[in-house]
């Protein structure tokens, strides 16, 4: 029996996930299927119900429900608590629905394995204190960094994040963007200002040759935040690779097996 999987979303269209999941499935010769499920403003937890009475094995969750998923989940995985955000569940044979979150996985795999950064003693610093920063801390901090700067507009919503990680407290450290000292190794664009086409009014000086410089977004084109900070140096990457990768820590946590992801991040760079 094929297993059923999806993504639930509003809007849904556009998302590259069953693509991503058809790859990996085929790629570890797994019998599942994945389709995109819109679900209405107002019912998300219906559209989850509805799918575990049919069957479904588990969902990934995006813009606007992670929220939504994290208060619906009934078991919380130690890093969708610190992320406050559910982005993957897993519908288990006890009637549990589990929430997950693997974006910060696939972020800190990105630039490890794709980019070949270690983080482990490295400076780093985020960019926003928004759900996306709050999602990729604990993975991040798990590698090992000296530093984890965190810089936002707003200065009290980064340091209320910091202090949801009081077991770190030596190793974060919160400022405006203005003062922002020095050049760091690993700068993570996590603001929405992509979105918008606007730049985060972080110092040029944070970028150096050694810099890889990482936008959580992706488009057609290199992103705004990504031409500023090659034109100071800077190796960037877009969040086509976090995307690809939290896919297949989420597929892993299905399926036990974790696919390969060079091949799909090739293939959709086309
Ligand atoms: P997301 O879920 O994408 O993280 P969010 O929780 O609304 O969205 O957070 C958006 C983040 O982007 C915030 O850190 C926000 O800064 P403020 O806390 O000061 O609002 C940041 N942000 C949005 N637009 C920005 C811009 N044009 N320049 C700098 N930061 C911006």
């Amino acid at each position: 029996m094929t297993d059923k999987y999806c993504v639930i979303g509003n809007p849904i269209a556009h998302s590259k996930s069953p693509q991503i999941h058809a790859a990996y499935a085929a790629a570890t010769g797994q019998d599942i299927s994945y389709e995109r499920c819109l679900a209405p403003l107002d019912g998300f937890e219906a559209t989850v119900r509805r799918l575990v009475q049919e069957g479904y094995r588990g969902a990934n969750v995006t813009v606007p429900f992670k929220l939504e998923a994290f208060r619906l989940a009934t078991r919380l995985e130690a890093r969708a608590r610190a992320a406050g955000a559910v982005n993957t569940l897993v519908f288990t044979p006890e009637g549990e629905v589990v929430g997950d979150n693997t974006d910060g996985a696939g972020l800190v795999a990105d630039i490890v394995r794709n980019a070949g950064v270690p983080l482990q003693g490295k400076r780093v610093l985020m960019l926003g204190a928004g759900g996306a920063a709050r999602g990729a801390m604990l993975p991040l901090l798990l590698e090992g960094p000296r530093e984890l700067v965190i810089a936002n507009r707003t200065l009290a919503t980064a340091e209320a994040l910091a202090r949801d990680f009081p077991e770190y407290a030596g190793r974060i450290a919160v400022r405006g963007f203005a003062q922002v000292e020095g050049a760091f190794d690993v700068v993570v664009n996590a603001t929405s200002a992509s979105l918008a086409a606007d730049l985060p009014p972080v110092p040029a000086s944070v970028f150096c040759q050694e810099t890889l410089a990482l936008d959580m977004m992706y488009g057609n084109k290199p992103t705004v935040y990504m031409a500023f900070a090659a034109s100071h140096g800077a190796r960037v990457r877009d969040g086509l690779g976090m995307l690809v990768e939290q896919a297949a820590e989420a597929f892993a946590l299905w399926r036990g097996v974790r696919p390969g992801t060079a091949d799909v991040l090739k293939s959709m760079r086309q």
